[in-house]
């Protein structure tokens, strides 16, 4: 048998509909703050990534994954979204356009050949946003807020904000030449990769994961005694609408993250739940204004972040969210003879193209195994073909809900649904507001009992009116 690969993953079933679900939310709310989608390659030439993400980040030495194409040429398979969104902005000429920022969002797949364990994986989805050709403190909060928004929205609440900021080229130089006076004296003791960082990118020993615990490590100078006046002041204003934003955050001088773009705001969002495990920074960004030029662009300054949206999943798991998934179908024909099968064609067809969610049979089942698939896909309706209706015109529907059964005119059917769908419905519509599914024939999911005061705060009516 061939297996997947490891650190990668088949998602389908009701995993498949939360992800579609949380997709579609993103997507509005990326409407909502009038970003627009891109697409860009999930290949690109590796120099893009070498010079872009930084040729001594650990993305760039150690998990990409580069091949040669047919054409002798190198490739590397995206470990992340900035540089493709770069490149094109650059391409595209994005920058010559009167409509100024570029406010983009992008949702795919990406790559790093990284040890699995949860929350890493090798093929990794990611959701991001690129602000270019803004660098108003106001935008940096928004890109925050967007984010925060996110796990709001899909009802995360233990999630906290840790924003720093690394300040501009001089303040940045001088933090340089702290660290390397700092760490000139205990080099030898830290690992071989701190050893060609102190060299190459004295920064990145920060990122360090093998001394991450040793007071050399931990008593390193903070870049936020370096920042020099106009970045402090820069930093203040970002805070500033954060505050107006209702953002909670907290200042951390220990986020510096492990790619080489960034300058001024940088910031994760962390993951609080109990059990989420190591890798919880749900997501991460920041600013890049050195990028755009890099790649060989105007000096056009930049921001953005991206989650991924597997840690996602697993947060709001481990928080214990129900997503409003519909694993429901509005109805599902039924039928034994060949006659009565040309005929489920069709009205199939018919029904779907009238927007109703239908299902039928494909492999052979009696009736009575009918039924029993229908309860499996929910189905809110059965409809039971019959040859002797058939020939009066008419059409046997069940409401697998109340469990009424009725002859209906075959002219009359898409009407007959419609009208009655909403006494199938298993929402509550009680207006109690707690969120919940409520199966009306039963107590209210959210805790209460019916005809008693909700839990939520509200009063629910699960039964109908003047029952409650
Ligand atoms: P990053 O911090 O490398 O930043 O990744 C962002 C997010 O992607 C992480 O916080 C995490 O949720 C997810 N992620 C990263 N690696 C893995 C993995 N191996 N398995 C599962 N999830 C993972 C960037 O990628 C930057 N491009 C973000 C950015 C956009 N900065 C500015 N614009």
């Amino acid at each position: 048998m061939i297996t997947k690969q490891k650190g990668c993953y088949d998602i389908y079933g009701t995993e498949a509909k939360k992800w579609n679900y949380v997709s579609r939310l993103i997507d509005s709310v990326c409407e909502n703050y009038n970003y627009s989608f891109i697409r860009t390659p999930i290949f690109e030439s590796s120099e893009l990534f070498h010079r872009g993400v930084g040729e001594t980040t650990d993305i760039v030495t150690k998990e990409t994954y580069d091949f040669k194409d047919r054409g002798d040429r190198d490739i590397t398979l995206r470990p992340e979204g900035t540089a493709g969104v770069v490149r094109s902005y650059i391409e595209n000429k994005m920058y010559g356009d009167p409509d100024q920022p570029k406010k983009l969002y992008y949702n795919g797949t990406m790559y790093r050949y990284e040890r699995p364990q949860s929350g890493r994986d090798r093929e990794l989805t990611q959701f991001g946003v690129e602000v270019l050709g803004s660098d108003d403190p106001m935008i940096d909060a928004e890109v925050i807020s967007l984010a925060v928004n996110i796990y709001r929205l899909v009802g995360l609440k233990q999630i906290k904000v840790n924003i720093n900021s690394l300040g501009d080229t001089e303040s940045r130089d001088n933090y340089r030449k702290a660290l390397v006076d700092y760490f000139k004296p205990h080099i030898k003791d830290m690992c071989e990769d701190c050893q060609v960082r102190l060299e190459k990118n004295p920064l990145r020993i920060l990122d360090c994961k093998v001394d991450a615990d040793t007071d050399v490590m931990k008593n390193a100078p903070k870049i936020t005694d370096y920042l020099n006046k106009e970045s402090k002041e820069r930093f203040e204003k970002v805070q500033k609408y954060l505050d107006l934003l209702d953002i909670e955050y907290v200042v951390d001088p220990g986020v510096v993250r492990g790619l080489d773009y960034y300058d001024h705001t940088v910031f994760e969002i962390e993951a609080k739940v109990e059990g989420f495990g190591s890798q919880n920074v749900l997501g991460a960004g920041g600013r890049y204004n050195g990028l755009v030029k890099q790649l060989d662009g105007p000096e056009i300054p930049g921001i953005g972040f991206a989650m991924g949206l597997g840690r996602l999943m697993l947060a709001i798991e481990k928080e214990g969210i129900e997503l409003p998934i519909d694993e429901s179908i509005d109805a599902y024909v039924m039928y034994v003879s060949d006659t009565e099968k040309d005929y489920a064609t069709t009205l199939v067809q018919e029904l779907r193209m009238n927007g109703f969610k239908v299902d039928t049979e494909y492999t052979g089942r009696g009736l009575k195994a009918q039924f029993k698939q229908a309860d499996r896909l929910n189905s809110k309706f059965l409809i039971i073909l019959n040859d002797e209706d058939l020939k009066d015109n008419r059409i046997q529907v069940k409401n697998n809900k109340t469990k009424e059964e009725e002859k209906v005119e075959l002219d009359y059917l898409m009407y007959y649904l419609e009208e009655n769908m909403e006494s199938s419905y298993d929402e509550c519509d009680c207006g109690c507001g707690c969120g919940d599914h409520c199966d009306c024939d039963d107590d209210c999911d959210c805790g209460c009992q019916d005809g008693e005061e909700c839990k939520c705060g509200g009063h629910c009516h699960c039964h109908e009116e003047g029952e409650e």
